[in-house]
């Protein structure tokens, strides 16, 4: 992983260079909300508990501990990713001594920016994928993950995994929209802005799908119709061999992309983007925000994903 590692220094210098007004904020000297300021944002641990990274700033600010740098209690955390990254040292400037306010050897840390925190917890997606993945799926690449498992409430899988190659006619159009559950406040959109039909309601979420199009009509990419199939290999692989596991699996994913794929960060903000993000609705001034990320150096040295391989054909 050392080729991903950045110092947390390189990364506020380019927050400083990128970010042009906002949230310049005097608790963040360090720039850790460049990056945690995202509701959705989510780590998945070894045993598939989830860590919740947001940090809401709004919030936090307000917060008993509001006017403290983050540094002052995650005083390991110097570059991305970061290592000794639970450590969290409550005495540095309070708590400390006979005559300050002690904390209970039990106190629980745990829930400590709960309340500052945001995700989605529940997402009524349909897909085949979605009966043998979970909500969150990726959890092998600690510089990414995180990033990428916010983007299941903003796009659907095979806008990244699709094998492209096979399809003609592509477009990118949202989707209906689907049912979700939130932990902390509701976020993304929560609507399709194109067809201005409905008000946000509150357990919706809309995400951009992928299109083509196949006898002069529009069909959807993402897959629902091995759904049901999905269900029974999920029954009945116990009693399965390894070979006819693999070729069922082979089967679920011939139109997802294996050892590559082809969409990175930066083919999606950029200049040269995938998306047409005006097209798609987004006002100019976040449409903008989308293409020149501040992360641009996390996402242009972040070019191209390798997947070990799984499945030989
Ligand atoms: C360039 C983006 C970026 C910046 C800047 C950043 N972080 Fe993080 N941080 C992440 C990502 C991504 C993860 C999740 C890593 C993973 O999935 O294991 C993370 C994880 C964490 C965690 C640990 C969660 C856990 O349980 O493992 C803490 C604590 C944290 N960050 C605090 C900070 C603080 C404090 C700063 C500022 C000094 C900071 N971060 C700056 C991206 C960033
Ligand atoms: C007063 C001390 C303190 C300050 C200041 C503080 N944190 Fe934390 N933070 C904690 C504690 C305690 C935990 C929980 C650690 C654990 O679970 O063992 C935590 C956990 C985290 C986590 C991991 C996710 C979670 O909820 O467990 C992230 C990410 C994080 N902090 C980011 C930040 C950022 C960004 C800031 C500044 C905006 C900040 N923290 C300021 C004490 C602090
Ligand atoms: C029948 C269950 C099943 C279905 C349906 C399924 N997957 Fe998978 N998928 C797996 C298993 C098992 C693996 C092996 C890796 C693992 O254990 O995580 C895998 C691996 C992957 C990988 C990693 C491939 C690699 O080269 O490392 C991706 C990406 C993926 N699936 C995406 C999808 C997408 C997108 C869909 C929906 C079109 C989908 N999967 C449908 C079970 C399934
Ligand atoms: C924003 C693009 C994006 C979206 C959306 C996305 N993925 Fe991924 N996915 C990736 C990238 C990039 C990787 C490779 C990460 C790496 O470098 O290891 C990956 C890796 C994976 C892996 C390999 C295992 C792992 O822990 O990384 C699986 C399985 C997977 N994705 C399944 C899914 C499923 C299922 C969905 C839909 C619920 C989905 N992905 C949505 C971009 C995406
Ligand atoms: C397939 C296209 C696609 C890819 C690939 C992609 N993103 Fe995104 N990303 C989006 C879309 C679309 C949104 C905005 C969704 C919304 O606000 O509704 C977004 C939002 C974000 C945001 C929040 C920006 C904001 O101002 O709200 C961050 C940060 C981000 N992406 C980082 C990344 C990183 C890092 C990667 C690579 C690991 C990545 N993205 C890959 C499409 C993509």
């Amino acid at each position: 992983m050392s080729k991903f590692s950045y110092s947390v220094a390189t990364i506020v210098s380019i927050f400083a260079i990128f970010f042009s007004g906002g949230l310049c904020l005097a608790f963040d000297e360090s720039g850790c909300l460049t990056c945690h300021q995202y509701p959705g944002l989510v780590s998945i641990n070894k045993d598939h508990t989830l860590t919740a990274l947001h940090i809401d700033a709004k919030r936090y600010a307000a917060s008993a501990h509001g006017r403290f740098q983050c540094i002052s209690c995650h005083t390991t955390i110097e570059k991305v990713p970061h290592t000794g990254n639970r450590y969290v040292d409550c005495s540095t400037v309070c708590h400390q001594g006979k005559d300050a306010k002690r904390l209970p050897s039990d106190y629980p840390l745990s829930d400590f920016h709960k309340t500052e925190q945001s995700f989605i917890s529940r997402l009524e997606d349909k897909t085949s994928c979605r009966v043998c993945h979970r909500l969150y799926p990726h959890q092998a690449n600690n510089l990414v993950r995180g990033f990428l498992n916010m983007h299941i409430g903003f796009v659907t899988c095979e806008v990244c995994h699709l094998k492209k190659k096979k399809f003609n006619g592509m477009t990118y159009q949202w989707h209906d929209s689907e049912n979700a559950r939130f932990s902390g406040e509701p976020f993304g959109t929560f609507f399709n802005p194109a067809s201005r039909k409905t008000k946000k309601p509150m357990n919706f979420i809309s995400r951009i799908a992928i299109y083509a199009t196949k006898d002069g009509k529009r069909q959807s990419l993402a897959n629902t119709r091995d759904t049901a199939a999905a269900s029974t290999f999920e029954r009945k692989q116990l009693a399965m061999t390894d070979k006819e596991k693999t070729e069922r699996l082979r089967f679920f994913h011939r139109d997802i992309e294996k050892k590559e794929i082809s969409v990175a960060c930066d083919q999606c903000h950029s200049t040269h983007s995938i998306l047409d993000y005006a097209k798609l609705g987004f006002d100019p001034k976040k449409a903008s925000q989308l293409k020149n990320l501040y992360l641009k150096g996390l996402v242009t040295k972040y070019k191209t994903f390798y997947f070990p391989q799984l499945f030989n054909n």
